[in-house]
């Protein structure tokens, strides 16, 4: 029964808009892509589809606009067979899009996003969401004030359940927006950008945990990932740990490492593993995810023996 149980992601699906490029274009140049695509794209979206491809059943939660565009999307969430019964249309709203332009001879993707009146979910909406049905809740940080209230509406449900059976709880701080800030002490597991940790103060992973672990509830673990400097994690043990990253041997698209790292670490600590496993495995799989475009080759590049952690 509880193997059966999902893990739900709430935050942003959006179209990303993909350029491939050999070299950065010169404002004001008239230049071909190698390639162009269309991609299901946002943190929470990203998550889920490599949760699913690293075969955990996953839900999303977020909004949509109808339309062809989101058709687009709809059938892609079908494709990786995640669970969108609690997707919200909103009707005369604007699908938010990113344009992305990634460059295979860096592996740097530069995006340019748009988002502007779909709203996010709501304490009000999540409400009604039938909780029994999920073992783990992550929430990619957006309308934290909201989010807040999410939580506590889990918090709440938790205090009814016995230990075993408590739906663990985690955020992502990516963003360097203050009220954002405020959900550090309600995951028990926070995942805090290099981005926020830099606008913090701090340069590597290890003195941002350090300098932040206070600010997370008692209990908690504090993940930070650092680029090609790999990843680090805090518990309350106060041990840190380690992992370098996994370079594939050519970097071509690092469009969504962050939430490949995110979706892998949160898979292994589903299934028990311990956070020195769940932060090697999510510097192995995002390091080959930066090796092609996309997510769909993570499947073929993982051995049974790392799916059964
Ligand atoms: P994002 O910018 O998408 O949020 P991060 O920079 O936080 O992603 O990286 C997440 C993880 O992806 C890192 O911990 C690392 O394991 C992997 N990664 C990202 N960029 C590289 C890279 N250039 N080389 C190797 N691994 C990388
Ligand atoms: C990658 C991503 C893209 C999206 C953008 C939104 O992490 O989720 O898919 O366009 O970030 O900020």
């Amino acid at each position: 029964m509880e193997e059966q149980k999902k893990i739900l992601c709430v935050g942003l699906v959006c179209l990303d808009i993909i350029n491939v490029v050999n070299n950065y274009p010169e404002e004001d140049t008239d230049s071909r892509c190698l390639s162009q695509r269309w991609q299901r794209g946002g943190n929470a979206s990203n998550s889920c589809t490599v949760l699913s491809l690293l075969g955990a059943s996953c839900a999303f939660m977020g909004s949509l606009s109808p339309g062809p565009v989101a058709n687009f999307i709809l059938e892609d969430f079908q494709k990786f067979c995640i669970d969108v019964s609690l997707l919200t249309e909103h009707a005369q709203c604007n699908l938010p899009t990113s344009v992305v332009i990634s460059n295979i001879s860096t592996g740097s993707r530069t995006i340019l996003h748009m988002n502007r009146n779909l709203p996010d979910v709501t304490a009000e909406d999540f409400a009604k969401v039938d909780l029994r049905q999920f073992k783990w809740i992550h929430w990619e940080g957006r309308n934290a004030e909201e989010q807040v209230k999410m939580i506590q509406q889990v918090e709440m449900f938790n205090k009814m359940l016995p230990q075993q059976q408590r739906i663990t709880i985690s955020v992502e701080i990516e963003k360097t927006r203050e009220p954002l800030y405020q959900l550090f002490p309600y995951g028990d597991v926070v995942f805090v950008s290099k981005d926020v940790a830099r606008h913090f103060g701090f340069h590597s992973a290890e003195a941002a945990l350090k300098g932040l672990y206070g600010r997370v509830k008692q209990g908690a673990v504090l993940v930070c990932a650092w680029a090609e400097k790999g990843a680090d994690a805090l518990g309350p043990d106060g041990l840190i740990v380690h992992s370098d990253a996994f370079p594939p041997e050519t970097i071509l698209d690092t469009l969504g490492a962050g939430d490949t790292f995110n979706a892998a670490v949160i898979y292994t600590l589903s299934k028990g593993g311990s956070l020195n496993d769940a932060v090697k495995f999510g510097c192995r799989v995002a390091g080959r995810k930066c090796g092609f475009h996309g997510y769909d080759g993570i499947r073929d590049m993982l051995t049974d023996e790392e799916l059964k952690i």
